[in-house]
């Protein structure tokens, strides 16, 4: 019984040493690693700008000025309120490269970033996850500040010529239903007139007239030639 006790006791005592050993292993010292973002079109001094809607290629620079290869596994990216970082906006894709970051080396990876937002500032977190030969991780802030989301120019541009078109479309309507309303009432008018004769009904009414007035006059009074062919 006291064999198997102080057994438990060693095991538990070396399950602690292993566990704050690999504890320590853990949190190793960071690599030396700096990391840039290079936005497009980007303006030194300013905000960098995302285009709404649009795929914006961020270009991630990763200088490794140490003396062992690295991993770089992913990027990962939360788009957040300005006011706040700890506020999610939203998640960004995260994009898994696993490429090798030689020492005394440099490499450029791409990150898109693709999203609807309405124009404002916002908060932007970029983080890399590196890793070393032992497979210890090592998570490098690659961007923590601000940008511009701001609406694509050439949309702008679309929506308001759509504006436009359906600004002269009306117009044309417009003037299509007022020519026609202006038209209807005259058509009705003439028709109304027409009853009233046109000199060819004229003419031959009177000559239906004369025709019933000749009946009673006697045969040979009759002069009209018409009247005769009539017969
Ligand atoms: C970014 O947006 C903020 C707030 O709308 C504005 O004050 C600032 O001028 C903008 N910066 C750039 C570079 O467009
Ligand atoms: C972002 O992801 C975290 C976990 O990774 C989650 O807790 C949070 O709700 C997500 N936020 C949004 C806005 O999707
Ligand atoms: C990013 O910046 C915000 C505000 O400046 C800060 O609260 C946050 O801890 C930073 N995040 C990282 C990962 O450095």
């Amino acid at each position: 019984m006291l064999g198997l006790k102080s057994t438990l006791k060693a095991l538990v005592c070396s399950a602690l040493l292993f566990a704050s050993v690999s504890a320590q292993a853990s949190v190793p010292t960071l690599p030396n690693v700096g990391v840039s973002a290079e936005f497009p079109n980007a303006i030194a001094g300013l905000t960098p700008d995302l285009i709404s809607g649009d795929a914006n290629d961020i270009k991630v620079t990763f200088r490794n000025s140490g003396k062992t290869d690295l991993k770089v596994n992913l990027i990962v990216g939360t788009v957040v309120e300005p006011t706040d970082f700890n506020t999610v906006i939203r998640n960004l894709t995260a994009y898994k490269y696993s490429t090798t970051l030689k020492a005394e080396a440099t490499l450029v990876h791409t990150y898109t970033i693709k999203m609807e937002h309405p124009s404002r500032e916002v908060g932007l977190t970029l983080m890399a996850d590196l890793m070393d030969s032992s497979k210890n991780h090592f998570p490098v802030v690659v961007y923590n500040s601000t940008v511009n989301f701001t609406e694509p120019a050439q949309s702008w541009i679309d929506v308001q010529l759509i504006f436009l078109y359906v600004l002269i479309a009306g117009i044309f309507v417009a003037i299509g239903m007022f020519i026609k309303d202006a038209m209807a009432p005259e058509a009705k008018t003439t028709k109304k007139k027409t009853p009233a004769m046109t000199p060819e009904e004229r003419e031959a009414a009177l000559e239906k007239m004369k025709v019933l007035d000749e009946d009673w006059i006697p045969e040979h009074h009759k002069k009209s030639p018409r009247a005769t062919k009539r017969r």
